[in-house]
């Protein structure tokens, strides 16, 4: 067999099933699944001791060193070297990133500016996600299609954000070009009037507070749009994800376009599964550190509707929205302190750069709080996780599953003799930022090791990561494998 690795006696769990296996691996590919594997000389082995090992994460929603959504001059924590560091600390083997088209400019410039702060620097395997921010014929029917050539076959656009948001004319220009390029699209849902309004409205009154970021976008400024996006999905009979929901009103117009059959997608994100908006109330300006957008809903009981989505197959993908910024950083959260026109000592939440960093405990957490606290079964793990992301992105096979062909992408967990609990600290993540918006939570387990293409590249035992940068590589995706269009039409218009 010749191999490189063997994982010895483990618990194999796909998207379907789970058995005891050993993995053999050859030249960064799982070779072949059996037990009792002969030893061979020169091949590494791991005893996986009856652990369960589940496919490498593929985490399709991070933000690295990208010109942030406020325009407010805020700089990302992350570069690309500590930020796949921290993936891969977490269990994830591959990232999905954003390119931003600024406005009026190319894709395919944006491509080639966000590939040199990638390619010789990452250390987890990678691709890209265009943000459209111009839809006009040469970008959507030009370049394009030279870039999903190229490999990069999904796009997001905004409803909100000044420098960002579509309206609903060009997101059907979006649409058009999706369909017939056969590109994922993802669409960010809020109102971005109903915000603008609100944000002017309370600001005139001096509620300015991080915590008003929650107050400027209550649940129906996501529903609404979600519905909106969902009714354009339909009319230009194209699939959609619908990324980072929040709110439960539109995680149940989501599940009705489904039950109809239509080809929707969802994600959503561990913040929103495990905090809420009590965080933004936080004294001495702590609140600031858990301003992302959706924002955290006010109920607590909103956490178990999104639990009961992620259990029963509404949500598609949990990814990270890895979005961060430090907060004692004048280019970070402290801008919403250091630009404050009305001299609130609280701060401003109009001036707080958006997001949190999560790319490292996003799948520990999906881990412990979902299979080993019985809220999701092992099988709907690896879906979210791995899966579903692979399919979505024309990954898959080479990526969200374990396999004979498939990369040698694996996450071997402690096995349950040796598992024991583990806090999360700042102090033990990789990623360059300042906090953790979950400092002092407990977990029942964390990764033992990650392998990517059959090299360990996180030893949990040691907390260290061992992949030099450049090492990861830029994935040439195809198109999604999950269903696509119906050819269901509600007038007698077709597009081209
Ligand atoms: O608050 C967030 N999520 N910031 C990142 C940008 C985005 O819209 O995903
Ligand atoms: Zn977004
Ligand atoms: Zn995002």
């Amino acid at each position: 067999l010749d191999l490189d690795l063997i994982v010895r006696n483990a618990v194999v769990v796909t998207a379907s099933d789970q058995f005891p296996t050993d993995i053999g691996v050859k030249n960064g590919k799982i070779k072949i699944l059996a037990a009792g594997i002969p030893s061979q000389e020169g091949c590494r082995e791991i005893d996986a001791e009856g652990g369960f090992v589940t496919p490498g994460g593929v985490d399709s929603h991070v933000h690295i060193a990208q010109s942030a959504a406020k325009g407010l001059g805020a700089r990302s924590a992350d570069d690309w070297t500590s930020g796949t560091k921290s993936a891969l600390a977490g269990g994830t083997t591959t990232i999905l990133a954003f390119a931003v088209q600024a406005r009026g400019t190319s894709l395919i410039d944006a491509v080639n500016e966000y590939h040199k702060k990638s390619d010789d620097h990452s250390v987890c395997d990678y691709g890209y996600h265009l943000i459209v921010t111009d839809p006009n014929e040469v970008q959507m029917h030009t370049e394009l299609p030279k870039l999903v050539k190229e490999g990069i076959s999904s796009m997001k656009v905004y409803m909100t954000y000044v420098d960002l948001k579509l309206n609903d004319g060009e997101i059907l220009n979006v649409l058009m070009a999706a369909r017939k390029y056969k590109v994922t699209t993802m669409v960010h849902c809020e109102n971005a009037e109903v915000i603008d309004w609100m944000t002017t409205n309370l600001q005139e009154r001096g509620m300015t507070e991080p915590w008003h970021h929650g107050t400027s976008r209550p649940p129906i400024v996501e529903s609404e749009a979600t519905n909106r996006a969902l009714a354009l999905a339909e009319l230009m009979d194209t699939p959609m994800l619908i990324v980072h929901v929040s709110a439960p009103e539109a995680v149940n117009i989501i599940r009705r376009a489904q039950t109809r059959l239509l080809p929707i997608y969802a994600e959503t994100c561990p913040h929103y599964a495990t905090l809420d908006g009590s965080e933004m109330r936080k004294d001495d300006f702590e609140g600031a550190k858990c301003v992302c957008a959706p924002p955290l809903r006010d109920d607590p009981k909103d956490k178990e509707r999104i639990w009961e989505g992620l259990s029963n197959g509404t949500f598609t993908v949990f990814s990270s929205d890895h979005a961060p910024t430090c907060f004692d950083d004048d280019r970070g959260k402290k801008l919403g302190l250091i630009r404050n026109p009305t001299n609130n000592p609280r701060g401003n939440f109009r001036t707080i750069p958006n997001g949190l960093p999560g790319v490292e405990t996003r799948t520990p957490l999906l881990w412990s709080e979902g299979v080993l606290k019985g809220r999701i079964t092992p099988q709907r793990f690896v879906e979210l996780n791995s899966t579903n992301a692979a399919k979505l992105y024309g990954m898959y096979p080479q990526k969200g599953t374990i396999q004979p062909g498939s990369d040698a992408d694996l996450i071997i967990w402690r096995p349950g003799h040796k598992r024991s609990q583990y806090k999360i600290e700042n102090s033990k993540l990789h990623h360059a930022c300042d906090y953790t918006p979950y400092e002092g939570m407990m977990l029942e387990d964390w990764p033992r090791y990650t392998i990517l293409r059959g090299q360990v590249v996180y030893d949990g035992e040691t907390n260290e990561v061992l992949a030099q940068p450049g090492s990861g590589k830029f994935l040439q995706r195809g198109s999604s494998t999950l269903p696509g269009p119906r050819n269901q039409w509600l007038s007698e218009w077709r597009p081209e």
